[in-house]
């Protein structure tokens, strides 16, 4: 009997040079593999390309709210895939979870109150506060035991008087925790304590490679009524140019302030997204949860070839397609500028809050482009 093909295809190159794009326009006419923005080098699943081609094939784009198929796929796949019971009311449509956790600055206090983050972390939560007036309050994560870790004396320091919100990344980027319930029940107790609203951007919360991604907002009703929870199917289903995300707000006065600090500022997402979304959420499954086995596969090829790179170390990322490197002890001034000058393109630790030294690499690619790239950092580092 022929071998059946592999249902999706996670290992054959498409070629992103031949379309306008940021990961790899950046590198436009050079020889550099690009590893540092989060997107992935996979297309996107073949439900949501059929759906896109249908919708495209009607031809009329008007104005267009979400619908309520498209409500309920959402609902149903969080119900699924989180065990989380949602409703259709709680539910705000955004044209991205950066618009979202900008929002949620402008309402959390006023001028000069605090917005308070672990770092390192995803740069525009470091410049949200600062957007709409609020101080940036921040608390470094620890690693100890190639662990990241929570440092809870240093998050006392941070929260004070003038704290109005927690800006939480879960699960976390770049450090690649899941956060147990322990860990959110004690993040929680300082929003309770300190009476804040808690933003919890959980882009990343269905490529949970081990491990279970619990919501914030669902380990308690009183931590979901003063919860702003910021999801889309960008990261998951590699749509993140489609612009579609929600956020989730259970509690009807929060959520009325939310929208009332939308209003006029924010557009609603593009139809295209929209329908992407549902297809994502709707028939979206088999394909994640194929992409999972890839980029664990991935996972594992990144922490082999740096255990063996001189002067770098990792932690096993739990989820997302990002491991985050610590080049300190390999002797580079500059660790990004090195090994693009040597053919691989990642991110500098610097943007997310973290002291020089630190690298970003993106796994979310065909194994062969991961090697090529992992291939050039070997020979970079041994041609010194
Ligand atoms: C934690 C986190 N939040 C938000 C985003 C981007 O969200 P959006 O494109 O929906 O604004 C990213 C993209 O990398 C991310 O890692």
């Amino acid at each position: 009997m022929r071998p059946r093909p592999p249902e999706f295809d996670f290992t054959t190159p498409v070629d992103r040079r031949a379309v306008p794009g940021d990961k790899w326009g950046r590198y436009a006419g050079r020889d550099v593999i690009p590893m540092w923005v989060a997107d992935m080098d996979f297309a996107a699943p073949p439900a949501v390309l059929e759906a896109l081609h249908a919708r495209i094939d009607h031809g009329v784009f008007g104005y267009t709210d979400a619908w309520p198929s498209l409500i309920e796929a959402v609902v149903e796949g969080i119900a699924r895939d989180h065990d989380w019971h949602i409703e259709p009311d709680w539910l705000v449509w955004l044209p991205g979870v950066v618009t979202g956790f900008n929002v949620a600055c402008a309402l959390a206090g006023g001028s000069g109150d605090g917005v308070f983050t672990a770092t390192p972390v995803y740069p525009p939560f470091l410049g949200a506060p600062a957007n709409v007036g609020r101080q940036l309050q921040r608390a470094d994560l620890v690693c100890a035991a190639d662990h990241w870790q929570w440092d809870w004396e240093a998050v006392d320091a941070a929260i004070d008087a003038r704290t109005r919100m927690i800006l939480l990344c879960n699960p976390h980027n770049p450090v690649g925790r899941v956060f147990t319930r322990d860990e959110l029940s004690a993040v929680a107790d300082r929003a309770l304590r300190h009476d804040l609203i808690i933003c919890s951007d959980e882009i990343h919360c269905g490529l949970v490679l081990d491990g279970t991604h619990v919501p914030i907002a669902a380990i308690d009703p009183h931590v979901a009524r003063r919860t702003i929870t910021l999801m889309a199917p960008s990261k998951t289903w590699n749509i993140a140019a489609l612009y579609s995300s929600f956020a989730i707000i259970p509690d009807p006065v929060l959520r009325r302030r939310y929208r009332r600090a939308m209003r006029g500022l924010v557009p609603h997402p593009n139809v295209l997204g929209l329908v992407a979304t549902e297809a994502a959420y709707r028939e979206g499954n088999a394909w994640r949860l194929a992409l999972l086995d890839t980029l664990r596969h991935n996972r594992d090829q990144v922490m082999a070839a740096v255990a063996a790179l001189p002067g770098l170390r990792t932690t096993v990322p739990e989820a997302t397609y990002l491991a985050w490197i610590d080049c300190r002890e390999a002797g580079l001034d500059d660790p990004a500028a090195f090994f693009e000058a040597h053919g691989v393109g990642l991110s500098d630790g610097k943007a997310f809050g973290a002291p020089a030294g630190w690298l970003r690499l993106n796994f979310g690619c065909p194994p062969v482009t991961l090697q090529a790239g992992l291939d050039r950092m070997a020979t970079a580092l041994s041609a010194r």
